[in-house]
C-alpha cells in the first residue's frame, strides 16, 4: 500500500462509524465493533480498505444481481445523468426515460397480469405505497369498511410506519411501537420451527392456510384490504413455503375480496430462478412490489406493478375518487428509470434466471452437505434460486437458540477465508449476484465450511 493510500486508510478507520449511525445497528456497537469498509468491487467481488479482495455471497443486499461490472447500466447512468438529471413525475411533467421503462415493464410483467407502474425509491417506498393504494381501490370502489391488513409472521416488508406495521418480526416492531393499527398477523410456513410443531411441508401448509381462513373470519372479510407476503421470505431466514401454500392463499384472497400483495423486492427479476416469485408459485398477484434489483443496486429506485383489476377501478372512476394522493419527489427518477431500462435489458439478455437456478441447486446441496459436517448448522433452507440460508443452533437435537457471538465469529471467519456472507440473528444468510460461477460457488461453499469450523473455537 503506498503512503498516500494508507494515510486515507487511516484516516477511514479513525473515522469509521464516529460521525454517522448505521442502519440495523446499535450506534455504539458499530463504534466499538467498527463495520468492514468496502472500497472498491468488481464482477461478483468486493474489495476492502485493507486490500482483502472477497467474494459477495450478499450480492450487495440481494439487489447487485449483475454483479459490480455491469457496465450497460452504469453507462445509462453516466448518459441520463447528461442529458437530465432529474424532473419530476407529479401531475403535469414526465420525462423520456420513464415513458420508456413503463412501456418496458408492462410487458416483462404481462405474464404476471400486471399492467402499470407506479415509480418509488425503494423497496419500503413500494410496500407503502402498495398498502395505501389498496385502501384506495376499497374506498373508490365504495367499500369503505375494508381498511386492514394481514401479513405472515417473520415476514419483511422495510420499515416505513405503514411496512413496520406488517412486518413479522419483533426487532423491527417493538422499539417504533404502536404501529398502524388494523394490522394481523398470521403463522408463517417456517418447517423448522412452528407453533403447530408440524415438519412436513404440505400438512403444515394446510395448518397455515387454515390459521389464515380463521383470521379472515374473526376478523369479517369486509374489514380486509390486502394481506401481503414475499412469494420467499428473504429476510425472515429463507423460508420457502411448500407449493401448495402461496396458490390456496391466492385463492382465498380472491374469494374474499382482499387484494394479494406480493412483496418481491427481493425475488422480482430473476433470483428464485423464475422472473418472478410470482411465476414461481404459478399465480398472478393484485400488486407486486419491487424494488433492489431493478436497477441492479446502481440507482435507489422501485416500482409497484398493478393488475388489470385494480388498473380497472382506479382508470374507470368517474368520481374523482381515483385521484392519488401519494408520490415521492423521486417517483419515476430519470437516472433510476435509465438505469432499470438498460439493467432490465441486460437481465433479459443474460436470461440470468437460468444460472439462477442452476447455482442455486449447487449452493442448497453444498450446504445441506454442511450440515452433515457441522453439528451448529440447525437447519438448511433455500433450493429455490440464488437465496439459502444456514440456521445456526446450539444444539442440534433440542434446536436450542445460538449466543450471539457465534454467528458473528463464524462470519468473520468465512470473511477471512474470502468470502462476505451475512448473519441475522441465528441465520447466515447467502444471496450472491445471479451471475455466480460454477467456481464462486464452490469457493463460498468451501469458505462456509472453514467459517463454520469456529463455531467451536
Ligand atoms: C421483502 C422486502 N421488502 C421490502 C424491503 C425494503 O426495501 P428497502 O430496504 O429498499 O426500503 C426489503 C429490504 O430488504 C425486503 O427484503
Amino acid at each position: 500500500m503506498s503512503t498516500a493510500s494508507l494515510k486515507t486508510s487511516n484516516f477511514l478507520k479513525e473515522n469509521n462509524a464516529q460521525h454517522m449511525w448505521h442502519p440495523m445497528a446499535h450506534p455504539a456497537d458499530s463504534q466499538n465493533n467498527p463495520p468492514k469498509i468496502i472500497t472498491g468491487a468488481h464482477g461478483v467481488r468486493i474489495r476492502d480498505v485493507d486490500g482483502n479482495d472477497l467474494i459477495d455471497a450478499v450480492g450487495g443486499l440481494w439487489n447487485v444481481n449483475l454483479g459490480f461490472s455491469c457496465d450497460p447500466v452504469k453507462k445509462a447512468i453516466a448518459q441520463q445523468l447528461e442529458e437530465l438529471p432529474y424532473y419530476s413525475t407529479f401531475r403535469g411533467t414526465s420525462n423520456d426515460a420513464v415513458i420508456e421503462l413503463s412501456y418496458e415493464l408492462a410487458d416483462f410483467f404481462e405474464p404476471d397480469g400486471l399492467r402499470r407502474a407506479f415509480f418509488t425509491s425503494g423497496g419500503s417506498d413500494s410496500i407503502e405505497t402498495a398498502l395505501r393504494l389498496a385502501r384506495q381501490y376499497h374506498k373508490v370502489r365504495g367499500e369503505s369498511s375494508r381498511t386492514k391488513f394481514l401479513s405472515l409472521k417473520k415476514g419483511y416488508h422495510g420499515t416505513h410506519m405503514g411496512g413496520a406495521s406488517v412486518n413479522g418480526n419483533a426487532n423491527f416492531r417493538v422499539a417504533y411501537e404502536p404501529l398502524l393499527p388494523g394490522c394481523f398477523h398470521v403463522p408463517s410456513p417456517y418447517g423448522y420451527r412452528n407453533q403447530f410443531n408440524e415438519s412436513d411441508p404440505q400438512k403444515l401448509s394446510e395448518l397455515c392456510i387454515a390459521a389464515l381462513e380463521e383470521e379472515i373470519a374473526f376478523q369479517g372479510a369486509n374489514t380486509i384490504a390486502a394481506f401481503i407476503m414475499e412469494p420467499i421470505l428473504g429476510a425472515g431466514g429463507i423460508i420457502v413455503p411448500h407449493e401448495s401454500y402461496v396458490p390456496r392463499v391466492r385463492q382465498i384472497c380472491e374469494q374474499n375480496g382482499i387484494l394479494f400483495i406480493a412483496d418481491e423486492v427481493i425475488t422480482a427479476f430473476g433470483r428464485t430462478g423464475a422472473w418472478s416469485g410470482s411465476r414461481l408459485w404459478g399465480i398472478q398477484p393484485d400488486m407486486m412490489c419491487t424494488a433492489k434489483a431493478i436497477t441492479n443496486g446502481y440507482f435507489p429506485f422501485g416500482a409497484v406493478m398493478l393488475s388489470d383489476k385494480v388498473v380497472d377501478v382506479f382508470e374507470q372512476d368517474t368520481s374523482g375518487a381515483a385521484a392519488i394522493g401519494h408520490g415521492y419527489t423521486y417517483s419515476g427518477h430519470p437516472v433510476g428509470a435509465a438505469a432499470a431500462i438498460a439493467c432490465l435489458a441486460e437481465t433479459k439478455r443474460l436470461n440470468v434466471i437460468e444460472n439462477a437456478a442452476a447455482r442455486g441447486t449447487q449452493l442448497f446441496d453444498g450446504l445441506n452437505k454442511l450440515k452433515d459436517k457441522h453439528d451448529v448448522v440447525g437447519d438448511v433452507r433455500g433450493g429455490r434460486g440464488l437465496m439459502a440460508a444456514i440456521e445456526l443452533v446450539a444444539d442440534r437435537e433440542t434446536k436450542a437458540t445460538i449466543d450471539k457471538s457465534t454467528p458473528l465469529r463464524i462470519q468473520e471467519a468465512t470473511y477471512a477465508e474470502g468470502v462476505m456472507v451475512r448473519v441475522s440473528g441465528p441465520n447466515m444468510i447467502i444471496s450472491p449476484p445471479l451471475i455466480v460461477t460454477e467456481q464462486d460457488v464452490s469457493d463460498i461453499l468451501a469458505a462456509i465450511d472453514t467459517g463454520l469450523s469456529a463455531a467451536h473455537g
